[in-house]
This record gives C-alpha cells, sequence and structure tokens, in this order.
C-alpha cells in the first residue's frame, strides 16, 4: 500500500457489491482494505480472492476502521438511509449505489448530514458514466440537434423475478422496477435535459405479476420547467423483446440511443437528420471503473462529485411524484413549481 492510495470498503456484496470489488483491486489509487456481507457464503466467496482485506458481518465494524477512508454502499434499498447518515457521521467518503434512498424524506434526511460534513458524497448512477448515455448528453449539450423539444425514454426487460432478491419484490422493502430501473431514466432524462421535473401525469402498477407487491410497469409524462416534455416508459415483462435506450427530437434533428440488456437488444447512437440515421461512434469502457475514478478525483481534489446528492434527491422527487400520481389518478405539481 503506497501512502497515495485511499483505503476503501464495500457493504454488501449482492449482486453488485463483487463488481465494485474488483474495481477497487484494479485502481492503483487505492486498496479494498474492508467488506461487510452479512450472508456468509457471499462474504466468504469475495474474501478468499482478497486475503489481505477485512471481512466483516456489521458495516458498523467496518466504519470503526481508521485504514477505511471511504465506503461503497452496496445494500438493500431499505439500508440505505441508516448506512449513509452512519457512514457520513463516521467521517468516510460514499459512493452509495443508486437510489439514494426510497422517500424524499430519507433523501433529505441524507442530504442535511452530508450538507455538515465534510466528506465527499456521491450516488452510484452509472449512466453518467456510460459512454453512450454521455456521448448523448455531449451531442445534446452541442446543439446539433437545435434545442432539445422533447424526449421519450423506455427501458423494457424481462423480470425474472426467481432471480431477483427477496426485498427487490416487495415495495415496503425499497422493491419495485421503478425504484430499480426507473431511477436511472429519470436520473438521465434530468441530466441530458436540464431544468427541473415541475409536474408529472404518471401510471405505475403490477399488471405483469399482480402476485408481487411491487411495480413491474409504469409509464409517465414529464413537464420541465424549461418547457422540455418526456415520457418514460418502463416494463419488466413475463416475456417480450428487450429495449432499452432513450430518442430525442430537437428543432434541428433527433438523436437516439439504444444500450444492451443483458446479451439481448440493439446498441448504438444515431442523429437522425435530413432522414438519415447517422451512426456515431464510441469507445467502450467498464462505467464502474470510470464511476469510481471520478469518485477517487472529487475526494483528492476536494472537488463536487459528478453525481450530487442533491441531485439523488431530485430524482427521488420525480420518483416519489410518479408514485402519487399513480395512487391518485391526478397530475402532481411538484412543490414550488409551476
Ligand atoms: N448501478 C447499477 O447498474 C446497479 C445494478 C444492480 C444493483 N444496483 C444497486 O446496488 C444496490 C444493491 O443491489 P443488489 O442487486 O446488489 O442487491 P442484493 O440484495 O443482491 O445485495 C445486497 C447485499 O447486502 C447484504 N446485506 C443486507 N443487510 C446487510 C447488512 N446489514 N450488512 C451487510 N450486508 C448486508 C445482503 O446479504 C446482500 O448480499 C441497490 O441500491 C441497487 O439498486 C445498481
Amino acid at each position: 500500500m503506497t501512502n497515495q492510495q485511499l483505503g476503501i470498503a464495500v457493504l454488501g456484496l449482492g449482486r453488485v457489491g463483487p463488481a465494485h470489488v474488483r474495481v477497487i483491486a484494479e485502481n492503483p489509487r487505492a486498496r479494498l482494505v474492508a467488506i461487510a456481507e452479512v450472508d456468509e457464503t457471499k462474504r466468504g466467496g469475495v474474501a478468499a480472492n482478497y486475503p489481505d482485506c477485512a471481512a466483516l458481518v456489521d458495516y458498523r465494524d467496518v466504519l470503526a476502521r481508521a485504514d477505511v477512508q471511504a465506503v461503497i454502499i452496496c445494500l438493500p434499498h431499505w439500508l440505505h438511509t441508516r448506512a449513509a447518515v452512519d457512514a457520513v457521521q463516521a467521517g468516510k467518503h460514499v459512493l452509495i449505489e443508486k437510489p439514494l434512498a426510497t422517500s424524499v424524506e430519507e433523501c433529505e434526511q441524507i442530504a442535511e448530514v452530508v450538507r455538515t460534513s465534510n466528506v465527499t458524497f456521491t450516488v452510484g448512477h452509472t449512466q453518467h458514466f456510460y459512454p453512450i448515455v454521455a456521448k448523448a448528453k455531449q451531442i445534446l449539450d452541442d446543439g446539433r440537434i437545435g434545442r432539445p423539444i422533447m424526449a421519450i425514454d423506455s427501458w423494457y426487460k424481462p423480470y425474472e423475478p426467481e432471480k431477483r432478491p427477496a426485498w427487490m419484490l416487495d415495495r415496503k422493502r425499497g422493491g419495485g422496477m421503478l425504484l430499480m430501473d426507473g431511477t436511472h431514466m429519470i436520473d438521465r432524462l434530468l441530466w441530458h435535459l436540464g431544468g427541473r421535473v415541475e409536474a408529472v401525469k404518471a401510471m405505475n402498477g403490477n399488471p405483469v405479476y399482480p402476485e408481487i407487491p411491487a411495480d413491474d410497469t409504469a409509464m409517465a409524462f414529464l413537464q420541465f420547467d424549461n418547457g422540455i416534455v418526456a415520457t418514460l416508459s418502463r416494463i419488466a415483462y413475463r416475456t417480450g423483446i428487450t429495449q432499452y435506450g432513450a430518442d430525442y427530437f430537437g428543432t434541428n434533428g433527433q438523436v437516439k440511443y439504444r444500450l444492451p440488456y443483458g446479451q439481448h437488444g440493439e446498441v448504438g447512437l444515431w442523429v437522425g437528420q435530413n432522414e438519415l440515421w447517422e451512426p456515431i461512434a464510441v469507445a467502450a469502457n467498464n462505467p464502474l471503473a470510470d464511476q469510481f475514478d471520478a469518485f477517487l478525483d472529487a475526494i483528492e481534489q476536494g472537488t463536487k462529485p459528478a453525481v450530487s446528492v442533491e441531485h439523488g434527491l431530485e430524482v427521488i422527487r420525480v420518483m416519489a411524484a410518479i408514485e402519487r400520481s399513480a395512487e391518485t389518478g391526478r397530475e402532481i405539481v411538484l412543490a414550488g413549481r409551476a
């Protein structure tokens, strides 16, 4: 370990935690010093590959260690608030997996603790580090398609509930596909289009799997305070065909991108003008590795991270408005807007 290497810990080693562990182990600027996981098999499986790393059960024992400067929180959604607040109060820099938390109130609680701390805090909205999504943002900002007018963001994918952890199938514990994937879509729409969402009309429910107490389907109409309108449609299907991406329409053309989900789906980025799609070449990368590098940059340079706690909170404000609109059947105007 060199003096410059930051000591990092990963909390939660389910589906995504081990990918963060690998990213840390491969980064010369950091050192994996601890992991926390309540499940013995998962903990042991990761620990076997990293004998110098402390493998602990209780994440609070990780936070008590002086050699841990930063943590990556990969816990179930219902534990995000408690772990984030504990980590910040222990003086650790934090990269928390999306979504920031499961309600506006919980996100505000985290944001308040972060505001009064000296730590770097970022939310793992990985879409910012997908090369295709980032390039689409650049094209929109460059003005190539003129002034953006509207966007259609869609994500259709297999639900496969048998492969998911139980908490993800229970909205009371932070489950449901709106929190899981809808937050990715809200994040990229907010990032790409700028401005704030001022009103929402939505459907959100579980028509595909009515036996599961969490949403599998949502469609929302979002009205931005900069005049742009967007739709978000996502479905976790029993059987169907994958689609994952967005279409943007401006005063001078279109941009569309498609990402792969699993091994399926069309992939690419295109600008549409004069009745032709021009493919835009984009180099591949590892989004989690780039996200981690950006986190280290922000810690080392004391700069604002690419995805702030306020952005994470804003994503959940829109998500909550979608849920409220679906429950009430009415348009929801976000407080203080419109
Ligand atoms: N950025 C992405 O593309 C992406 C992809 C998948 C998941 N995620 C996010 O990552 C997070 C974790 O999701 P997941 O799919 O890995 O969930 P998961 O349920 O597979 O993993 C969570 C792990 O935390 C462990 N755990 C529970 N309580 C604990 C505690 N008190 N202390 C230590 N460990 C504990 C569980 O045993 C489990 O192994 C979520 O926020 C999810 O939205 C992000």
